[in-house]
C-alpha cells in the first residue's frame, strides 16, 4: 500500500517537473522574441535572414548554432565591428552594444535565435550568460 502511494507521488512529481521544465523553456523563448523584436530586427530582419552586405543572417549561421556562447554574449553586451568572414561572407554594418541588456534578457534572446527559421540549436541558460561573463573578463585582462 505504502509504496504504491509512494509511487504515485514520485511519478506525479516527475511529470510536474517536465511539465514547469518545459514551460520555462517556451516562456523563455516567448521573452526572447520579444526582446528579438525590439533589439535586432531592424537590422538582422524577422526572418533571421539579415541584409546582404549589411547584417549578417542568424538563420542558418554556423556561429549561431554554434558552441561558443561567450562569443555571442560578448557581441551583445560589446558591439561587434570586426568585419572578418561569417560563413565566408563579409557585412559593413556595426552591431552596437547593448550594455542595459540583463543577463536574463541575453538568455533568452540568444535561446530564442538559436531556435528560430530552421535553426535547431540547444536553449542557453542564465547560468551559462552569467559563465560567459565572466569568461569574457578574464580574457580582456
Ligand atoms: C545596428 C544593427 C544591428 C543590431 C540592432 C543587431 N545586430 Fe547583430 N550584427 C550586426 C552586424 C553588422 C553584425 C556583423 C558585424 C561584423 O561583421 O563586423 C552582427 C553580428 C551578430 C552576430 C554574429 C553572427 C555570426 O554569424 O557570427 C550575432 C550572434 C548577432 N549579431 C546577434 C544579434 C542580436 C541577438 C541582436 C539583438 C539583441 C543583434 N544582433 C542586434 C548588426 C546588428
Amino acid at each position: 500500500m505504502g509504496n504504491k502511494v509512494e509511487r504515485f507521488f514520485k511519478i506525479g512529481c516527475f511529470c510536474i517537473m517536465m511539465i514547469s521544465a518545459l514551460n520555462v523553456g517556451a516562456q523563455n523563448l516567448i521573452n526572447g522574441k520579444k526582446i528579438f523584436e525590439t533589439r535586432c530586427l531592424a537590422c538582422h530582419q524577422s526572418d533571421g535572414g539579415g541584409v546582404p552586405n549589411m547584417n549578417p543572417p542568424l538563420d542558418g549561421s554556423t556561429n549561431v548554432n554554434g558552441k561558443d556562447i561567450a562569443r555571442m554574449v560578448k557581441i551583445i553586451q560589446n558591439g561587434y565591428d570586426e568585419r572578418v568572414a561569417l560563413d565566408g561572407m563579409y557585412y559593413n554594418n556595426a552591431m552596437i552594444a547593448m550594455p542595459d541588456l540583463k543577463e536574463d534578457a541575453i538568455a533568452d534572446v540568444l535561446s530564442y535565435i538559436r531556435n528560430s527559421w530552421s535553426n535547431k540549436a540547444g536553449l542557453v541558460t542564465l547560468a551559462e550568460v552569467k559563465k560567459s561573463i565572466s569568461k569574457n573578463k578574464v580574457n580582456k585582462k
